[in-house]
Order: structure tokens, then sequence, then C-alpha cells
């Protein structure tokens, strides 16, 4: 496994892997990898011939009060679980190498990143549609992957490789949780062992409204309020959002017919999680 940590480097790498008729895929990741991760790597490894993972924390999608200094990095640690998982090349730029002195291009989604996470977490899609767009640029994969959990993100991240037609396939993976329902999450290690032992209670809520849905519930605002008392009662835990969204386009539903995004952010002390689950009512 190949690291390498500038962008001059990467593009002369992937003009070769191009010049040699080899397909990419790219796993644009922040580090402190988990299985969720992993699982990308994992679906990547079957499909192109090279496999590239970019561990680049964005201070662009990060707000002014966020945790862009404490986020957690190990690098060496990360290219031990990188190369054990199949990745050939780690690309690991510095933050001068993507937004040098001067730097005023940006990208983004009008219209689907103000919403859930975008509305408490303001230009933080512009910063992650921005920082993936350069990663598509440098890279040039042909399949690039993403989590569900990050589920907004996904839908954003698609959006913007169909509007630019950038011709890279997105896939999206399923969440990897934890065997008591977690969701994997490298801001998992911010938890007390008190607050991770709470944490499942987020998946346990999101399991119960798709329980009401499968038992016939249509009303979104029931089936909110049903997941929000759940929640309620987690010790520290402060709600940021429960919200239902339409998967395809992010709008609010008051009725379930279709597949339906649950999605939640919520704070266990000081850590934000966040969540979701696609249910299907009956139409
Ligand atoms: O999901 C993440 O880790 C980040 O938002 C991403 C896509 C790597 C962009 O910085």
């Amino acid at each position: 496994m190949k690291v390498v940590d500038t962008i001059p480097r990467m593009s002369t790498l992937v003009k070769i892997f191009k010049k040699e008729g080899k397909s990419i895929s790219l796993i644009p990741t922040m580090g402190y990898l988990h299985e969720g991760h992993l699982s990308l790597v994992r679906a990547a490894r079957k499909h192109t011939d090279v496999v590239v993972m970019s561990i680049f924390v964005n201070p662009m999608q990060f707000g002014p009060k966020e945790d862009f200094e404490k986020y957690p990095r190990d690098l060496k640690r990360d290219e031990h679980l990188a190369a054990s998982a199949g990745v050939d090349v780690i690309f690991h730029p510095s933050v001068s190498d993507m937004y040098p002195a001067g730097y005023s291009t940006y990208v983004e989604v009008c219209g689907l990143g103000d919403t859930l996470c975008g509305a408490s977490r303001p230009g933080h899609f512009k910063g992650v549609t921005t920082v993936v767009a350069k990663l598509f640029q440098i890279v040039r994969p042909n399949i690039a992957y993403f989590g569900q959990k990050d589920a907004q993100q996904a839908i954003i991240i698609k959006k913007m490789t169909e509007d630019l037609n950038m011709g890279i396939e997105i896939k999206i993976m399923p969440i990897v949780r934890e065997p008591d329902g977690l969701a994997m999450s490298s801001r998992n290690a911010y938890l007390s062992p008190a607050e991770r032992k709470n944490a499942p209670a987020l998946y346990e809520s999101l399991k119960k409204a798709e329980t009401l849905v499968r038992s016939g519930e249509k009303d979104a605002a029931k089936i909110i309020k049903a997941t929000e008392d759940m929640i309620r009662v987690i010790p520290n835990a402060k709600i940021d959002y429960v919200s239902m969204v339409d998967p395809r386009n992010l709008k609010k539903i008051k009725t379930v017919t279709g597949e339906t995004l649950i999605a939640l952010a919520v704070f266990i002390g000081k850590t934000r999680l966040i969540d979701n689950i696609i249910v299907k009512g009956a139409k």
C-alpha cells in the first residue's frame, strides 16, 4: 500500500493507473477508521482494479465552534487497518495543499444542504461538496463509496455528481453497527463509558419508529413524537432533530406512504451523534 501526501504525487499516480487501463474507486474519509469505512473498502475491492482511500480532516466542513481541532486522528493506525482491508493507496494531503492561500472556489448543491444536519451546521455541506469535488478531480475515480449513516451527505453528493455530469458512480453502502446497535462513527470515541452505554437507545428509538410504521401508523408527527419520547429519557441527551423526509429530495413528509427516511441527530453529553433508518409505508 502506498501513502501519498501531496496532490502532484497523487495526480502522477492516477495518470499511471489510467494509462494502464485500471479502474479506480475512491473512498473519501476523515480517518480514524472503523468497520464502517472498512466495509466500503471491501465493497470497492470487488469492483475496481485500484482502491484509493483519502484521509483528510476537512476544515471547511466544520463550524467555528465545532470539533475540527479535536477530531480523532491516528494515521499509523489507519494505515494498518486500510492495508489489511485491501486499500492500494492512501491519499493524505495537507490542509495547505488542498486550500492554499487565496483559495476561493466552492461547490454547493442548493436546496438540500440547509435542512436536517445543515440547519444546525450552516455551511457544512458546502464544505463537504467542495472537498469531495476536489478529491474527485484529483483521483478521477470510476466509483466513489459513501456510507448511508451520513444519509443527507450521500443524497447531496449524488446530486452534485449528477448535476455536474461528473461521470462517477456513487455507491451508498449500508450502516455498520456495533453489536448493541450503535451506528459506527469516529465520533463514538468521544463518548464516556456511561454515554456509550446509553447511546444504543438512539437506534432503538428508530426501530420503534419502524415498528409503528410496520403496524400501520402513517402519521409522521405521531411517529416522531414516539421516537423523541424514547430519546428524552436518555441521560444528558439533547435532541437536535428527529425528521421524517422523502429520501429523494429531503422534503418533510406528513403521511408515510412510500419510502421514508427517518433521520435524527442527538447530543449525548457534548457528542453529536446521527443515525437513520429507511422505512416503507403502505401506499
Ligand atoms: O463523511 C466524511 O467522512 C466526510 O464528510 C467526507 C465525505 C470524507 C468529506 O470530508
